[in-house]
This record gives structure tokens, sequence and C-alpha cells, in this order.
């Protein structure tokens, strides 16, 4: 509570919710309760399906997709015999209509409110029950009951605590679009963050069709779960086997290209690091990443320096996760340290071969949890060779590829290299 109120939230509003106390066991909650859109990508994501009441933040750039994803969930709960209300403060109902056509949208159950004060809205769905409320976005959405600016942070966060009273009151499940700002001035998602239940971000490249769907936080199901999407004429469309898709691009056989497979909440996803490793021109030598931690890459090259003798610290350094994938597990540490020794070496490493383990400083190659799960994709997308650790390596069944373990970066490399 104190951490609510120090949040500014209107802590007496969010007391009106807990009638009285219920005795735990008696609680009723069935996992069936949930309800699954049929968006594959963005139930997993969710945790397996919407949670009855839940408040789910939906964050993102500017025209990255989070209206139209939005449109698409709410013609999927409307499809269902159910009712979803979409209330728009940022587009009229003939815009939305425009955007609806162009998704081919056919449900017969999406009612759709251009409104932007909360109290009106309130009036609104206290009169008809709806099965889910959509509210784009949380910048445009206002109380009376603040004199500030829509968009304000105590606006922001007012009007999300009163959704939220709602939602739990109701058990009516409510998405809230929150637009991510660079600028301070404005108040982004990030200040709802401990309020709502769930956070999603929606990511992407404007320049490229993917958008990753990315839960970073979740009440009801695992953090870092992520759901891929691809942009199209006709509105987001799913993509099942995004490590076909990370991999389609791939000049097999360049050095510096490496593949691994990484853990993205429950699921693995085979994705190409490449790095270019050049003679510095200048006397301070240059460190850039895309997709991988800076720090990450400055303690691998560090141990390729010391325990592998290998003195690429001179040298310009650039590492590129490729597909705008973001690689934070330890686990892709071998398959950095791979790719900067492929370009460095100006030898490529076996393009059928797929690279994972930690690194640790004394230049040891360490275990990584979901072993199995992460070589069973690349056998599944026909790699032939697995390079992972020891510890791992040693709990393994035969698979259709070669596993080969190793216990230090020095070994590792040798039979890349070698
Ligand atoms: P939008 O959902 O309006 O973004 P946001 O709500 O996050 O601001 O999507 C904007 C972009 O998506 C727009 O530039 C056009 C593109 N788009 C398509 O490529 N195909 C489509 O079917 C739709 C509806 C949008
Ligand atoms: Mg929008």
């Amino acid at each position: 509570m104190a951490e609510e109120a120090a949040a500014g939230i209107n802590v007496n509003r969010l007391r009106e919710t807990q009638v009285s106390p219920l005795i735990l066991e008696e609680i009723k909650y069935e996992e069936s309760d949930r309800f699954l859109t049929g968006i594959e990508e963005f139930d997993r994501v969710l945790g397996g399906g919407i949670v009855p009441g839940s408040v789910v933040l939906i964050g993102g750039d500017p025209g990255i997709g989070k209206s139209t994803l939005l449109l698409q969930v709410a013609e999927r709960i409307g499809r269902e015999s159910k009712s979803v209300l979409y209330i728009s403060g940022e587009e009229s109902p003939s815009q939305i209509k425009m955007r609806a056509e162009r998704l081919c949208t056919t449900a017969k159950g999406i009612y759709i409110l251009s409104e932007t004060s909360v109290e009106e809205i309130l009036r609104h769905i206290q009169k008809t029950e709806y099965s889910a409320l959509i509210v784009d976005s949380i910048q445009t959405t206002f109380t009376s009951g603040i004199s500030s600016a829509p968009g304000s942070v105590s606006q922001v966060r007012e009007v999300a605590a009163i959704l939220m009273n709602y939602a739990k009151k109701s058990c009516v499940p409510v998405f809230i679009v929150g637009h991510v700002t660079k600028d301070g001035s404005i108040a982004g998602p990030r200040v709802l963050e401990h309020i709502v239940d769930t956070v999603l971000y929606f990511e992407g490249d404007r320049g490229h069709p993917y958008r990753i769907l990315r839960s970073v936080k979740n009440r009801f199901g695992s953090t870092h779960e992520i759901g891929v999407f691809e942009m199209k004429e006709g509105g987001l469309e799913e993509v099942l086997n995004p490590s076909s898709l990370f991999l389609s691009e791939r000049t097999v056989g360049s050095a510096g290209s490496v593949v691994v497979s990484s853990l993205e909440g429950s699921r693995p996803i085979l994705t190409e690091i490449q790095a270019l490793v050049s003679p510095s021109p200048f006397g301070i030598p240059k460190r850039g990443v895309i997709g991988v931690d800076y720090n990450r890459l400055l303690l691998l090259v560090a141990v390729l320096d010391k325990r592998v003798g290998m003195h690429i610290q001179g040298q310009d350094i650039f590492v590129n996760v490729v597909g705008g994938l973001e690689l934070s597990e330890p686990a892709s540490d071998l398959g950095i340290i791979a790719a900067l020794s492929s370009s460095f070496k100006e030898i490529p490493v076996d393009p059928y071969t797929v690279v994972f383990g930690e690194v640790g400083l004394s230049g040891e190659v360490r275990g990584v949890t979901s072993a199995e799960i992460r070589v069973k994709e690349a056998a599944k997308l026909g790699f032939r060779r697995c390079i992972i650790p020891e510890r791992n390596a040693t709990q393994l069944a035969a698979d259709s590829v070669d596993i080969i373990g190793v216990s230090t970066v020095k070994s590792a490399l040798e039979i890349m290299f070698s």
C-alpha cells in the first residue's frame, strides 16, 4: 500500500474493492476461466489466454501496430458470441471502420466508442455488460478529478487506477494502449508498470515488417515470453516458426556469422549473431552492439584476450543480432565468442552448426537451462551439429544431430576452427 501511495494512486479507491476477507480455500478459480482468442502468439504471451478481470497494458512506439493488434483481438473476441467495447480517444469511428475493412473484420460483437473522459466511459460500461474492454490510449483518456492535462503522469496513473478498480470489481478484462514516448514530457507506460497486472511491449523496426510482442511483467504467466508477428497488407499475421524467419536471409558460409539457440520464455528460437572485427583506424577502438548487452560484450572480449590469447582488444568490434531480437540470456555467450573469433580469423563457422553456452570469467563454458529444447529446435530446422556445454551434453540422449560438449572456450574454438 505504501508503495502505491507513493506512486500517487488513490489508495481509498483500491480499498473499495476489498469488501470483506475471504477464506483462501473457498475462493473459486478455474484455469478454464481464461478465454483464448485463438491468436496463438497473443494467447501464449498472456500466459495462456485472457484472465477475467485482468488489466493488460500494451506499450509501444506510435505507429508500431498496437491499435491493429487490439482490433484483431477484438475481432476474435467478438466472433465468439461475446461483445467487446473498443474505446478510442485517438481515432473517429469511421477511421476505425476503415482499419476494420482493411483487416476484413466481420465479427458482430465489436462496439466502438469515441470517448476520452473516463467518467463517461464508466457510465457506458455500467449500463451494458461487455466481455472485454479496450482503451486506446491511456494518454488520451482523462479523469475530471484531476486538473492536469491528459497524458500527464498523474492523469495516466489515476485513469489506470480507475480502470483497474473497474476490472477487479466487474471481472471484465481491460486492455490499455500506452504510447512509449522518448522525451519525458508525456507519461509513458513505464509509470503504469507496477499498477497493472500484465505489461506487454510491442516492438519492432518500422523499416521491417516483423513485430515482437514481449511480456515484461505478468501476474498470470511467465515473463520473457514473446510472440512474433508480421505486419502485412491485411494486418498482423502470426509467425508460428520464428526460427526459420530469423534465419531466412542468412548468407551461409560468411565469416563472423553464427547461429545460436536462445530461449525466449518457453520457446526456443534460432537466430543469427553477426560480428565484425576490424583493425581500428583511430587510437581508441570502437564497440557497437545491437541486440546483445554492451557490458556482456566487453566481458567476452576480455575473456578472448586473456584466456584464449586472441588479441582483439585493439580492434573495432561490432555485434548484431539479426531480426531485431534481444538476446538477454547468458546462453548466447558462446555464440558471441564464436562470431567474434570467426570474424577476427576470417574463417567461417560451419553453417550447419548451432552454438550455445554461458561463458565464465576463467574461460569456462557453463551449463544452461533447457538444453534439450534448444537442441531439438536445431534438429527441427536441419542443423547437423550442436556445440554445447559439457555439463548439458552428458545429460542429453542421442538425437539426429551430433552433440559436442565443451568445457572451455578454448576447446570450443579448437573444434569450430579445426
Ligand atoms: P497502428 O495499429 O495504427 O499503430 P499504433 O496504434 O501502434 O500507433 O498501425 C500503424 C501502421 O500499421 C501503419 O503505418 C500502417 C500499418 N498497417 C499495415 O501495414 N497493414 C494493416 O493492415 C494495417 C491495419 C496497418
Ligand atoms: Mg493507435
